[in-house]
């Protein structure tokens, strides 16, 4: 099997072996430098495993030709090939069967990238028999869960000389149980979010990370160093809805590709929360590489992408964020093919409000000059400012209230409001499950935002006391469609709106 962004398609391996000519070993229908490695590879461990490599022409295709194969993914196939080829040995059965493997020197197997979403893509190509690296059985395990042994079985493989026993009617390996790897792994536990007890006050900022996590706001926060800005980003993961099985194997398959699952671990259960350094390649946020691979907008999909001290990121690295953000997914284009990474994250964004950070610290002084404090706000575009539907500031707790906190509410709680504020919209969009309140059209906004008459005259007064733009006003109503579905409300009311306003841009 080759990868294809999350996917995987069949690749047939086949062996010539003629002996009239000189000895020579040729690969076709791999890049250069793969097919140069794999046959060192190849041809070493063959020797070590016990057996010989053919004194004779042998030429090895991979088919078909145009899909850009990654070297080491099929050592194996193209072990067996040759050896069965050599040994005119070939299979009489119909059986289909998958070879998936590095190779090492000494003939043993070195688990394969992205094995979770390939096993996946050969039980759905019909294959019957799947032989993979041992390392790899626990996404293995996962991908073959409530698979029938009538339709599909795999083999964990330590070495090639394992399996080449196994095939010529040994029979000696056995077939992985889906269910035994469940109960020895473990679903990820929640390690990295901070609950929203531990945060104490900031009751406005906390409001506004519920109503973005109920209605999928992207949020930008802007306060001194200091302030709890990274620290409520953190804790947003926790607020947000349990993720769907199909969710977490989407998720799972994504960090399978990127070679990111940690060991033990079977499937990913708490919601991604990727925070890429400002000094990250255009690459690393997007996805991309020859062999494409996803980035951390795709790494943050169905979680947060929290970015820190955003007018530090290079202006190209935000611009590129617009597509993602728009369509919940990342195109990569080969001369080959164009694939497909899903992208479908909350940006969570922080700043400090000027270069030295203390602009609106009221104990501090600021050292910025007026037209240094403007310069570093337009560094974020505006069309990126715009896809951002609440502006909050969050000023310095005082360190005595930190000292005696008073017992603020569990990020549990706050998650039961938000799932319920979820199902809600998702009641009213009934076009599937990707719809959220931050991504209503603009066609159908009049639809889905009705107001009552005094919140109508309200946003009108608005409109004109505050000069709102056209876009402000979009956002304003998708914000307080959200706050109404919080509130359990079918028509937007004034009070809605009146909260809606306060997390409108300042800068705009
Ligand atoms: N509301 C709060 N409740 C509890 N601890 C807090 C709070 N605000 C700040 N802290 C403490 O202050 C530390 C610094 O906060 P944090 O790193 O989140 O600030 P920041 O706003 O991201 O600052 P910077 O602009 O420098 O990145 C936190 O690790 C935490 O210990
Ligand atoms: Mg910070
Ligand atoms: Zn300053």
């Amino acid at each position: 099997m080759a990868l294809l962004g999350l996917d995987a398609v069949p690749v047939e391996v086949e062996a010539d072996i003629s002996r009239a000519t000189l000895p020579n070993f040729k690969l076709v229908g791999l890049p250069d430098t793969s097919v140069r490695e794999a046959k060192e590879r190849v041809r070493a461990a063959i020797a070590n495993s016990g057996l010989t490599f053919p004194q004779a022409r042998v030429t090895v295709n991979l088919a078909p030709a145009d899909i850009k194969k990654e070297g080491p993914m099929h050592d194996l196939a193209i072990a067996l090939s040759i050896v069965s080829a050599a040994s005119k040995s070939a299979a009489g059965d119909n059986v289909r069967r998958v070879f998936l493997g590095e190779l090492a020197l000494t003939g043993e197997l070195r688990p394969v990238t992205g094995a979770l979403p390939t096993v996946l893509s050969a039980l759905k190509a019909g294959f019957s028999e799947i032989y993979f690296p041992t390392d790899n059985s626990i996404e293995v395990g996962l991908a073959m869960e409530g698979v029938d042994s009538k339709r599909c079985i795999a083999f964990p493989v330590r070495s090639l000389a394992e399996i080449m026993l196994h095939l010529s009617g040994d029979g000696c390996l056995q077939p992985l149980d889906p269910a035994a790897v469940a109960q020895t792994t473990q679903l990820r536990p929640n390690d990295q979010s901070i609950d929203f007890a531990f945060v104490s006050g900031q009751a406005q900022a906390k409001r506004a990370l519920e109503i973005a996590a109920a209605g999928g706001h992207n949020i930008l926060m802007s306060g001194p160093p200091g302030s709890g800005k990274t620290m409520l980003a953190r804790s947003m993961p926790s607020i947000l809805p349990d993720m769907t099985r199909e969710e977490m194997l989407e998720t799972t398959k994504i960090r399978s590709v990127s070679n990111q699952l940690e060991s033990g671990v079977r499937l990913l259960a708490e919601r991604p929360f990727r925070s890429p350094h400002h000094t990250a390649s255009g690459a690393a946020l997007i996805g991309g590489g020859s062999y494409p691979r996803p980035g951390e907008v795709s790494l943050a999909h169905r979680g947060v992408l929290f970015l820190d001290e955003l007018p530090e990121f290079p202006r190209s690295a935000l611009e590129a964020l617009r597509q993602p953000l728009e369509d919940g997914f990342v195109t990569v284009s080969r001369s080959q093919c164009t694939l497909r990474f899903p992208a479908r994250f909350m940006l969570v964004a922080a700043m400090n409000p000027c270069p030295c950070g203390y602009a609106t610290d009221p104990f501090h002084d600021c050292s910025c000059s007026p037209s240094l404090i403007a310069r570093y706000g337009r560094r974020i575009s505006g069309p990126l400012l715009d896809r951002i539907d609440l502006h909050i500031e969050v000023p310095r707790v005082d360190s005595r209230d930190l000292l005696n906190a008073i017992n603020a509410e569990p990020s549990s709680v706050v998650r039961s409001r938000v799932t319920l504020a979820r199902e809600k919209a998702r009641r009213r969009f009934a076009d599937g499950q990707n719809c959220s309140n931050a991504t209503i059209r603009h066609q159908t906004l009049r639809q889905h935002c009705q107001l009552d008459a005094e919140a109508k005259k309200f946003l009108e007064e608005a409109v004109d006391r505050l000069k709102l733009s056209a876009r402000s006003v979009t956002r304003t109503l998708r914000v307080s469609r959200t706050v109404a579905d919080l509130s359990d409300c079918e028509k937007i009311g004034r009070e809605h709106l009146a909260e809606a306003l306060q997390f409108r841009s300042r800068t705009k």
